[in-house]
């Protein structure tokens, strides 16, 4: 990714609700969650939850035949430039990252908008183990785990409006625990968007976990986007406002180099990214290291192999121009 020295302008504040009123409506859904028995995510402060495990997660047919990389592979090659530009800074320093409490804003054209705990936005739904296959735009993979819920039912509980065209989203803007703010390296906050039938496609999820456990802060926590047949960066990671617009959203890499990353974002070999190939893709299995350098060589598949699911979705569209 390219880092530009950006223009001076402070970042924005981050939007917490008061934590009394998360408390109270934790406490509240905690009963609930105990009465009913729907699966409730492990509690804990800052890196007090790293390792926590998430019950009550049905296993789906996605990846089934997949090797997952391992979690200690997944966790410390990372891009969240919130917490440094290099690959191992987010392992390094994504510690001093507050999960919890943690708010969601649901904005925009919908009906049901305000601030959520992020317990209250995705309470009521069943988690779900889906092993995704992950391909990021510099050429490297991994097979992932996710613990998370389809976007789509958190949108239908929203209620958009028939002027919800793409839904955009953002992460935290907050300097204190988040040292890569400090430094500029992006327009902050970081955002990314996705056309309305993208986001409300099946396979699209939000991420609260991997490998069965609460997603590490480097990896986006408490809750993530993850689209897997999009490019890595389009995963956008620590969510903190979802909203419904009418016009296509700019993304955070658009905004910062609209000639080598579009809005689409799909993961296409026959399209070159302007310095280099996306035909090949090297799979980081995270086992003997992380062995980057030596990791198999594979040919990248169209959709990242999911053409049979979301191709649909592109007919008609010219995705050497719609990249
Ligand atoms: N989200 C935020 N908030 N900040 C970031 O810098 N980087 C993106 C994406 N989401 C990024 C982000 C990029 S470039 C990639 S490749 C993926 O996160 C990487 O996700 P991973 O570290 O979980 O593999």
């Amino acid at each position: 990714m390219l880092i530009r020295i950006r223009k001076a302008s402070d970042p924005k504040a981050s939007e917490i609700a008061s934590k009394d009123a998360i408390l109270n409506r934790r406490a509240f859904m905690q009963a609930a969650a105990a009465a009913s028995g729907v699966a409730l995510l492990p509690m804990f402060a800052n890196d007090a939850r790293a390792g926590m495990k998430i019950e009550n997660v049905m296993k789906t047919k996605w990846g089934a035949e997949e090797k997952p990389t391992t979690l200690k592979g997944i966790s410390s090659y990372n891009n969240f430039y919130e917490f440094g530009t290099g690959k191992e800074d987010p392992a390094a320093n994504a510690h001093t990252l507050k999960p919890e409490p943690w708010t969601v804003e649901i904005a925009g054209a919908a009906k049901n908008t305000g601030k959520f705990a992020y317990e209250d936005v995705i309470k009521g739904n069943q988690l779900e183990e889906r092993i995704y296959r992950m391909r990021c735009v510099e050429a490297w993979s991994m097979v992932i785990p996710w613990v998370g819920v389809p976007l789509a039912s958190i949108i239908k509980k929203a209620e958009p409006s028939s002027n919800a065209k793409y839904v955009r989203f953002e992460t935290l803007v907050d300097p204190k625990t988040m040292p890569g703010q400090r430094s500029r390296a992006l327009d902050w906050p970081y955002v990314e968007g996705l056309r309305m039938d993208e986001a409300m496609h099946p396979l699209t999820i939000l991420a609260v976990g991997i490998h069965g456990e609460v997603l590490p802060n480097q990896c986006g926590a408490p809750i993530r986007l993850v689209v897997p047949w999009k490019y890595g960066f389009k995963s956008i990671k620590s969510i903190v406002k979802i909203e419904f617009v009418e016009k296509e959203p700019v993304n955070t890499w658009q905004d910062q180099a609209a000639s080598e990353y579009g809005f689409y974002s799909n993961v296409n070999p026959n399209r070159d990214h302007p310095r280099w190939s996306q035909k090949k893709e090297r799979r980081l299995t995270g086992e003997g290291g992380l062995a980057a350098l030596f990791a198999p060589s594979i040919d990248t598949m169209m959709f990242n192999g999911y053409a049979e699911e979301v191709a649909g979705l592109y007919s008609g569209m010219d995705l050497q121009k719609n990249f």
